[in-house]
């Protein structure tokens, strides 16, 4: 696919669709060619969220073992691509995909055999699904909002099967409070290994942080800024090229009788730090809830310095007083 070939009446077509809420209606996928085009375009901006996501993960040091890997809801699949390549194809010792359209699954299973040849993937049968096998690593992507209860039921009753859950959405209000309820569920069962830097309830769910939700950003290539195609894509789709907010949940199986693993001075900045002059205001998560920090300027200009133009994840052991914070150690790779 390239831009001189894209549809754009595909693409508003599906558009119209997602934007709607008439894709928790059934599958909406008609032809092979609606695949390309959102592989190309919407996809590819999924898979940024997503590149942000694992960079995170390398970050936080989490590397699990050789496992089979189920994309889940895949469309084109982009996600189980991302994870394959950034898993290592070799370390995946199977690519499973599943789709209520077969057309997708069809899809996302050619394109990830083409990207690696010598990976085994296979087309997840519902049998498969409804049985009690071990799924390995389930990967979820941008389907929570066309998700009615008993699917979203059922989904997480396979997510209990699995050893890691990796599930990114779109960083929304609706979504991101929906994969918090998912959290809760399945926290006594998983150890959280991201966002979150604590295994405690979710700190967004105390009355006074109602209007918060957990949401981070992922960054675009800068050069599709100044790309005419992206730039003719962001105005037709309605969409802000230089924003790519997401939701995620990364946990792994809980081993029998395991402590919490927890670091309790480790925090995560929530959503974008806001800039003043002299000072930026974050909110912070850890183990002791959410709440929002000052950082003075004149206290620490180095972290003010980095808070202004963040990059990777925002993974701080503060020094604070209070709600003042003194200085910050970012968590490196
Ligand atoms: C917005 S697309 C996201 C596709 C892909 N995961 C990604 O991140 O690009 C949502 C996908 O979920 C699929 N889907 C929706 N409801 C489903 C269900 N109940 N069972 C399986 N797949 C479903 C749709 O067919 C579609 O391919």
């Amino acid at each position: 696919m390239t831009w001189k070939e894209i549809d754009w009446a595909v693409l508003e077509r599906l558009r119209a669709r997602f934007l709607s809420g008439d894709a928790a209606q059934g599958p909406y996928w008609t032809s092979p060619a609606d695949l390309a085009n959102y592989d190309f375009t919407y996809g590819k901006r999924i898979g940024w969220k997503w590149d942000a996501v694992l960079q995170e993960l390398d970050q936080r040091g989490w590397k699990p073992r050789p496992a089979a890997v189920l994309d889940w809801g895949c469309g084109s699949g982009v996600a189980g691509r991302r994870v394959t390549r950034w898993f290592g194809a070799d370390r995946v010792t199977l690519l499973r995909v599943w789709d209520h359209s077969a057309l997708a699954a069809d899809f996302a299973a050619r394109t990830a055999q083409a990207c690696f040849p010598k990976l085994h993937v296979e087309h997840v049968t519902p049998g498969f699904l409804a049985g009690g096998e071990p799924v390995g690593m389930l990967v979820i992507s941008h389907v929570l909002n066309e998700l009615p209860a008993a699917e979203l039921l059922a989904l997480r009753g396979l997510a209990t099967r699995a050893d890691a859950i990796l599930w990114v959405e779109p960083g929304t209000p609706e979504v991101s409070r929906a994969l918090i309820e998912v959290r809760e569920q399945l926290r006594a069962r998983f150890r959280l290994v991201a966002p979150c830097t604590h295994q405690a309830a979710c700190g967004l769910l105390a009355p006074d942080n109602a209007r918060h939700w957990c949401h981070h950003f992922a960054p675009p290539p800068p050069e599709i800024f100044t790309d005419s195609d992206w730039v003719k894509f962001g105005r037709r789709a309605g969409i802000d090229l230089r924003s790519l907010p997401c939701s995620f949940l990364v946990l792994e199986r809980r081993p029998e009788n395991a402590g919490a693993d927890t670091d309790p001075d480790l925090a995560r900045v929530i959503g974008e730090p806001r800039i003043y002059k002299g000072y930026a205001k974050v909110l912070s998560c850890d183990a002791t809830g959410v709440a929002e920090f000052t950082v003075q300027k004149r206290d620490a200009p180095g972290l003010f310095k980095q808070l202004k133009r963040p990059a990777g994840a925002l993974v701080y052991r503060w020094t604070r007083t209070g709600n003042r914070i003194h200085d910050g150690q970012l968590l490196a790779v």
